[in-house]
């Protein structure tokens, strides 16, 4: 385990917020200091805090020449001809804040000129028609926060582009879903923020072990009880792609004073109060056997790791924003996630420690996009989000998670 940095997982309480309201964001630059980068060459250094993933079901798998391959370690290398994605901006799932093509953002398109290549093999990508055939008669669930939407939706456009017949409806409970007819493959996004249940608590008259504790209101988060939108996924999908992470470390709406998250375990409340890391523990500890227990060995399930965000001078409400043109160095990227800094998207690389430490030893396939997508400072919708503040979190479509989606096919082939 080479894990470079030091852990420190005790609940900071004003870093971070995201979600302000669901929506999100901002800028300017602190890291004046960080010097221009040049376009084609980024350097390869690997991104040493992720090489603990030994013993986890990392996603790795067996190169041409028979070494194993980590797709997570890699660079991203420019080029003007190329256009990696399979659809384009009239595709009508695109959600308007992630358009950036419509929205005018300077560089659009060229976020698809560029290509991640491993190390140790290529990640091909994904043909449509190819995994259309591959996957007749298949249900695939995205289960997890606006993030695993925005993965969602690049599959979606892809399949569209080569096979426009498609069914729009909600199976098993989801946000969102479609069914390609005449291959009868479905996919669906299942909103959840935290994976499990929750919703507002407030002190009762009678009292009881948290009333007489001091506390007024809070969000009561059910650690052993998945949230509705998603509790019938596991019967329904054949294979499903968890989230979470966000909405950990996100005070706008779980203020530690004024709204604090309040564990249930068992339907009662977990004495002494425990902070949101532990929490989340408890929470990825209790979902992971859910979905274990409910879905048979045959089925596939991925957990996906954290998605970085990328304010630069300052949070989302602090004027922080995300302007870069290209995508940063693996230094630069040190620099901005790495726990020793705690800058200001520190919460990426915290939230993969509480994954990996859950999911290892578990039938979950890891898919592990944190690395490639720390270098794409330049991929998110910034200023062209359509808020007031800069979303410097979710990504633009077409974009970085069409290649997100590259991996996890790519993963399916081999499985
Ligand atoms: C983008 O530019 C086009 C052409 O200049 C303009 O018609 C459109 O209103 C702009 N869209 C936004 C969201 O600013
Ligand atoms: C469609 O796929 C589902 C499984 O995902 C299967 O249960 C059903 O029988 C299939 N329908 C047809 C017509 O093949
Ligand atoms: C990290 O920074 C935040 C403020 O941005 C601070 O509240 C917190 O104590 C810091 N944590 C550590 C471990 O230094
Ligand atoms: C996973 O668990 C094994 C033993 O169960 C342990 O040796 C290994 O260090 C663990 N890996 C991580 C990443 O926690």
């Amino acid at each position: 385990m080479a894990v470079t940095e030091s852990h420190h997982r005790h609940y900071q309480a004003k870093q971070v917020p995201l979600f302000p309201l669901l929506s999100l964001i901002c800028f300017v630059s602190i890291f004046l200091a960080l010097s221009v980068f040049h376009k084609t060459s980024v350097s390869p250094r690997p991104h040493q805090s992720f090489q603990f993933i030994d013993g986890v079901r990392s996603g790795r798998s067996k190169a041409a020449d028979g070494r194993s391959c980590d797709y997570s370690d890699g660079n991203w290398f420019h080029d003007p001809n190329l256009r990696i994605s399979n659809y384009d901006h009239t595709c009508k799932e695109i959600f308007k804040g992630w358009n950036c093509f419509a929205a005018n953002k300077s560089n659009a398109l060229e976020i698809t000129n560029w290509h991640w290549k491993p190390k140790q093999c290529d990640l091909p990508h994904f043909d449509p028609v190819s995994f259309l055939e591959k996957f007749r008669n298949t249900n695939i669930g995205f289960v997890g926060d606006s993030l695993n939407r925005n993965m969602f939706v690049s599959l979606f456009c892809s399949l569209k582009r080569v096979h426009g017949e498609v069914k729009k409806w909600r199976p098993a409970g989801a946000d969102r879903g479609f069914s390609f007819l005449e291959y009868n493959l479905t996919i669906a996004y299942h909103r959840t923020n935290i994976l499990a249940r929750y919703g507002w608590w407030s002190a009762n008259a009678d009292g009881g072990k948290l009333e007489s504790l001091g506390y007024k209101g809070g969000y009561r988060v059910d650690v052993d009880i998945p949230e509705s939108s998603w509790i019938e996924a596991p019967n329904f999908h054949d294979i499903l792609v968890f989230n979470t992470g966000h909405w950990w470390w996100a005070p706008s709406k779980f203020d530690p004073v004024k709204s604090p998250m309040l564990f249930f375990e068992k339907g009662l409340p977990v004495i002494p109060p425990v902070p949101p890391d532990v929490g989340f523990d408890m929470v990825l500890k209790h979902m992971i056997s859910y979905v274990e227990q409910r879905m048979p060995p045959g089925k596939i399930k991925f957990f996906r790791t954290q998605s970085p965000r990328h304010f630069e001078g300052g949070d989302w409400y602090q004027g922080g924003s995300c302007q870069r043109q290209q995508p940063i160095s693996p230094q630069q990227a040190e620099d901005l996630f790495s726990l020793t800094n705690n800058g200001t998207n520190v919460e990426v690389r915290l939230v993969n420690e509480h994954l990996f430490k859950a999911l290892n030893g578990t039938s979950f396939h890891i898919l592990n996009i944190t690395p490639m997508s720390e270098l794409r400072a330049d991929a998110h919708p910034a200023s062209a989000g359509g808020k007031k503040h800069d979303d410097c979190m979710h990504w633009c479509l077409p974009g970085l998670t069409d290649t997100w989606n590259d991996l996890f096919i790519q993963h399916l082939y081999k499985h």
